[in-house]
């Protein structure tokens, strides 16, 4: 029996290096062992409670889907689909809804920290707050239990969620019988911890992002605006740099080593600069040239995802007949 893996990109910016390094590499590789089945989907629905636009909605969700494409995801190995192309989801999340307990809702991270927020601000506690951004956690658990996924890799910020996930299965499973898989976390710790332009996390909310598919020159530009110490050239540098930090991503350990000896003998900032970029480029470069290809070809994006979507609906319904039937609906 193959393990099942699963999980959800949510469509909310442009991909950036932390997500290559920290989510998207590791979950390609994945999918090319044979003891796993994976299903990697656009949690587009997700994504609304946060987009302003269409435009957005449509942009990203395409940068997403190309994205993954074009780093190596092979959709003959990969269930790879758009959410909102499986209603099946949309009704469990229903159904879901009535074992879930208000008060579940109530402790959820993101929710809880708006409140916070609110409060501090004198304003009233729910303000700015929707039912979709507090049912967030319901969905995202009818994506998961839906196709009795046992592995689920996400960032260190979606632990909760899949505790909730649990928990709901814990509730349906105890009212209903036995029919949820449990489970698991798989939490990707480099997500947390790859630095952005300014030495903190790389993250959108930060703005400093180095985006992963880019022209050459943007990828420069961007790579220039690191910020570094005063250190003069000839003046030995932390090897704890944002600069070192991100070389090591891209090239084999003698090169790493090799350019933290020249690190520490006192290589210029601007040099070291050049040749990250050098090497994030020839790394990138084959990556890109398909991303642009799928960005030019989107009736072929929409072609892979929806012959995802189809062969996740075979198994949907499947799941779905059976939790229709314990709960007594035709
Ligand atoms: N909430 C996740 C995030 O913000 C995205 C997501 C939606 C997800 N549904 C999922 C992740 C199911 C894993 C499994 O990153």
């Amino acid at each position: 029996m193959k393990k099942r893996v699963l999980t959800g990109i949510k469509p909310t910016g442009y991909a950036h290096l932390g997500n290559y390094f920290g989510a998207i590499k590791s979950a390609i590789e994945l999918s090319k062992k044979e003891d796993y089945e994976c299903f990697y989907f656009i949690a587009d629905y997700h994504a609304l409670t946060t987009l302003k636009s269409k435009e957005e909605m449509d942009e990203y969700s395409y940068n997403i889907a190309c994205t993954w494409l074009a780093c190596g995801l092979d959709p003959e190995k990969v269930v790879f689909y758009r959410q909102s192309d499986v209603p099946e989801v949309f009704e469990l999340n229903w159904i879901l809804s009535n074992v879930t307990a208000k008060g579940l809702m109530n402790r959820a991270h993101a929710y809880k920290a708006i409140v916070e927020r609110n409060e501090n601000d004198g304003e009233e506690k729910d303000n700015g707050v929707n039912m979709g951004l507090y049912n967030y956690p319901i969905l995202m658990a009818a994506d998961i239990l839906l196709f009795e996924s046992k592995l689920v890799p996400v960032g260190m910020d979606q632990k909760q969620h899949i505790e909730i996930a649990r928990d709901i299965a814990n509730c349906f499973n105890n009212k209903y019988g036995n029919c949820f898989v449990l489970p698991d976390g798989l939490i990707q710790e480099d997500v947390c911890t790859l630095v952005g332009l300014d030495g903190r996390k790389m993250s959108k909310s930060y703005g400093n992002q180095i985006q992963l598919f880019t022209t050459e020159d943007v990828l420069k530009k961007s790579i220039n605006k690191i910020v570094t110490d005063s250190r003069l050239p000839g003046e030995p540098k932390d090897v704890d740099c944002t600069i070192n930090k991100l070389y090591k991503l891209f090239v084999s350990k003698e090169q790493a080593k090799d350019f933290e000896t020249r690190l520490k003998a006192g290589l210029a900032w601007g040099e070291a600069k050049k040749e990250l970029f050098a090497v994030a480029n020839e790394y990138i470069k084959p990556m890109r040239e398909k991303f642009y290809y799928y960005q030019a070809h989107k009736n072929e994006v929409d072609d892979i995802l929806l012959n995802g979507a189809e062969k996740a609906r075979v198994i949907a319904k499947q799941m779905l007949k059976k939790v229709r039937k314990l709960i007594g609906v035709k």
